[in-house]
């Protein structure tokens, strides 16, 4: 049984959404963590009724400018139906002009999980220093979504009990992902696909679904020295740890 630790099943990029989660159980990916990034996505996030989807909300930095402190509240207000606060962090690839206001925001939201003793979903893009930095402020755990680092980096968020979140860019040609788990294992991942983004190969050009968390298991258990069984057993009990799910 796998977990996609990181899905946007929202009905902007799907018209069916009954149907891509029959797909991901048909395939046996049986549970799914939906992320919401703005406030509108959050309470579509809580809006969903499936026994196996699990919700994380949050205010990703692309909202930096336009978010307001009442949509932070909400995240506070529906504590009782999320597992985690995500996907918050630090893009300066797309926002280098509001860096201040990612921060603030950033701070704001790792305050909340600190004070509500939630974990963290991280997003860090071309920001890897400063949302290293920033972390170690608070007292946090979490995932750092969409890793794709080098070894130096997966060890400084290992070392500060961060889990990596590993996704189809595995897959790509271009990506020395795969070369970096063989060398550190694969003892502090998580696999999610980031649907409907980052298809992984053979599939590109289509639309990602978490059924295709397999894909990226496979693709991981014939490069690194590991059997299925395995690497589904150590990915759901560093879940377990984090989310308790
Ligand atoms: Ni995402």
């Amino acid at each position: 049984m796998f977990t996609d630790t990181h899905c946007h099943l929202f009905k902007e990029y799907y018209d069916d959404i009954n149907m891509i989660v029959n797909n991901a159980v048909n395939n046996n990916v049986n549970r799914l963590i939906v992320s919401g990034c703005s406030h509108s996505e959050n309470i579509e996030v809580l809006e969903l009724k499936y026994p196996n989807v699990y919700k994380v909300i949050g205010l990703h930095p692309d909202q930096a400018s336009v978010y307001e402190d009442s949509q932070i509240d909400f995240i506070k207000e529906n504590i009782d139906k999320i597992i985690g606060i995500g996907e918050i962090g630090l893009d300066y690839y797309y926002g280098k002009e509001d860096i201040d206001k990612q921060k603030e925001l950033f701070r704001k939201q790792l305050k909340l999980a600190q004070d509500l003793g939630l974990p963290v979903v991280i997003h860090s893009r071309e920001a890897t220093l400063d949302t290293i930095n920033i972390l170690k402020e608070y007292n946090v755990n979490g995932v750092i979504h969409s890793f794709s680092g080098s070894k130096e980096t997966a060890l400084e968020y290992i070392k500060m009990g961060f889990i990596l979140g590993i996704n189809g860019v595995v897959t790509f040609k271009n990506c020395n992902l795969i070369e970096v788990l063989k060398e550190i294992g694969v003892d502090k991942i998580v696999l999610e696909t980031d649907s409907p983004y980052l298809t992984p190969v053979p599939y590109r050009g289509e639309v990602n679904e978490p059924k295709h968390i397999i894909d990226i298991a496979n693709f991981i258990c014939e490069n690194v020295n590991i059997s299925l069984n395995d690497l589904a057993e150590i990915t759901n009990k560093n879940i377990k740890s984090l989310f308790d799910i």
